[in-house]
């Protein structure tokens, strides 16, 4: 039976609308920063080939499910979970999911708007030319001045919180639709150019090989938690925001066909970036391990310097990836907000801006950690290597695994059924997909790295 509920915060006004604010979730700084530089520091393509199946196996069933859940609560991640456990009958505490969710998704706006504050820097960079025929030693140095700058990096930060909290103060779907139905499709069309232009390079058998010869003595229980960790980032999995935009969605579109399409989108954006600056890093001489999380920062400068129309192509590169970060981050931060309207009676607008304020002044922790505190260092991280590795390695998987948990064993037949709007088979793969396949994964990945680790 259907839930009859609506939304107080709105819906979206088609079901493409729906799939381009997921896609803009999902394709992010996951796909064209975290990607290539986790790919980079794991080894290469045997981490690509985890994070793939981890992508199918474990994170398709887990989003269906959490839009599904969305959907059917129709409210913020909490107080969906509140209700819905009241209509399966199941414990009250399933709240706290909810509020995991919400704090996970803040703490990670809490970084990710330091490295979206990277990208307007280099919109800025670009366009100033100081790209032009710079070799590596040079688009090293200029990724190091900005990192090692406060100043700059606070200014940029706050730039991109604001922009940030503007969108959700104007609600979803007037600040969203608009930036997404244009600006996604420009992105890979760009990425495209460049993976073009990577083909030219001599670096581009080898960033071949790297990327997709998959060398298993690479793997260990680390590369294995961090492909799984990565492949719920990037698909904006396990803290409740795709759970959000599910509460937005119309009664009537089928979960499972735009999961499918938007995991594909996503999946394909990330290996377009990887081609793209793989083949670049190999033709400079430069290692995969040196990158870190500079990775694209250092590498995709040379190549503008030296393509032809390079410095325009740059400039527009940027604004695409800050654009992509944007309708991004406007899903960390629009479920926090949709609780605060719920449940204190905010307005949006005072909603969006307390949260995004607390945001902004936690994000000046992990600023602060890439210079003035680098040195202090907790299990060998750094606050900002800290922050991001509980929130994506261990929050994102422990929701998602609960998530799955909650809609595969205890939601019944009858509402699961009717939520997931698809024909017997679709049902059926996503039933085992939810009880089984993805709650076993998430479940050994996390134990095993555990004591892989405790061992050690
Ligand atoms: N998926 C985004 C990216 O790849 C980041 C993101 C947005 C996210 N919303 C999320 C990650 C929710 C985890 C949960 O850049």
């Amino acid at each position: 039976m259907a839930s009859n509920r609506t939304s107080i915060h709105g819906q979206w006004s088609s079901k493409w609308v729906f799939i381009l604010a997921v896609t803009g979730s999902a394709v992010g700084l996951g796909n064209i920063w975290r990607f290539p530089y986790a790919t980079a520091d794991n080894g290469g393509g045997a981490f690509v080939l985890v994070y793939l199946v981890c992508v199918a196996l474990v994170g398709l069933p887990i989003m269906m499910a959490e839009i599904m859940l969305g959907r059917r609560g129709r409210q913020s991640p909490i107080n969906t979970m509140k209700t819905l456990a009241e209509d399966e009958r199941q414990s009250r505490h399933w709240y706290l999911l909810g509020v995991m969710g919400v704090f996970a998704g803040f703490i990670i706006l809490t970084f990710y708007s330091i490295v979206a504050g990277w990208t307007v820097a280099y919109v800025f960079q670009a366009m100033s030319g100081v790209f032009i025929g710079a070799d590596a030693q040079q688009t090293q140095d200029l990724f190091g001045d900005l990192v090692s700058d406060p100043k700059r990096l606070l200014l940029w930060h706050t730039v991109f919180m604001s922009m940030t909290i503007f969108v959700i103060s104007r609600g979803v779907r007037s600040g969203l639709e608009q930036a997404v139905r244009y600006l996604m499709p420009a992105l890979f069309f760009l990425l495209v150019v460049l993976v073009v232009y990577s083909m030219s390079t001599p670096g581009f058998s080898e960033a071949m090989s790297f990327l997709f010869k998959p060398d298993f003595s690479q793997i260990e229980p680390s590369t294995i938690l961090v492909a799984l960790g990565h492949a719920f980032f990037t698909l904006s999995l396990g803290m409740g925001a795709l759970m959000t935009y599910g509460s937005y969605l119309s009664d009537r579109t089928s979960i499972p066909t735009t999961s499918v399409a938007i995991a594909v989108m996503d999946t394909g954006a990330a290996l377009l970036a990887g081609m793209a600056i793989f083949p670049i890093m190999f033709t400079y001489g430069l290692q995969p391990e040196e990158g870190g999380p500079g990775l694209i920062f250092k590498i995709l400068p040379i190549a503008f310097g030296q393509m032809p129309y390079g410095r325009g192509l740059g400039v527009m590169f940027f604004v695409l990836l800050m654009l992509a970060a944007w309708t991004s981050a406007i899903s960390l931060l629009e479920p926090v907000t949709a609780w605060l309207v719920e449940k204190k009676g905010y307005t949006r607008i005072r909603a969006a801006m307390s949260a995004g304020f607390v945001a902004w002044v936690l994000g000046i922790g992990s600023l602060l950690s890439l210079n003035l505190w680098s040195g202090a260092k907790l299990f060998g991280l750094t606050f900002f290597e800290l922050v991001e590795y509980l929130s994506v390695n261990v929050l994102l998987p422990v929701g998602g695994l609960l998530m799955a948990v909650f809609a595969g064993w205890l939601m019944s037949k009858s509402s699961s059924l009717d939520e997931l709007k698809s024909g017997r088979i679709g049902y059926m793969a996503w039933k085992v997909g939810a009880m089984y396949i993805a709650p076993a994964g998430v479940i050994i990945i996390l134990l095993h790295n555990a004591f892989g680790l405790w061992g050690s």
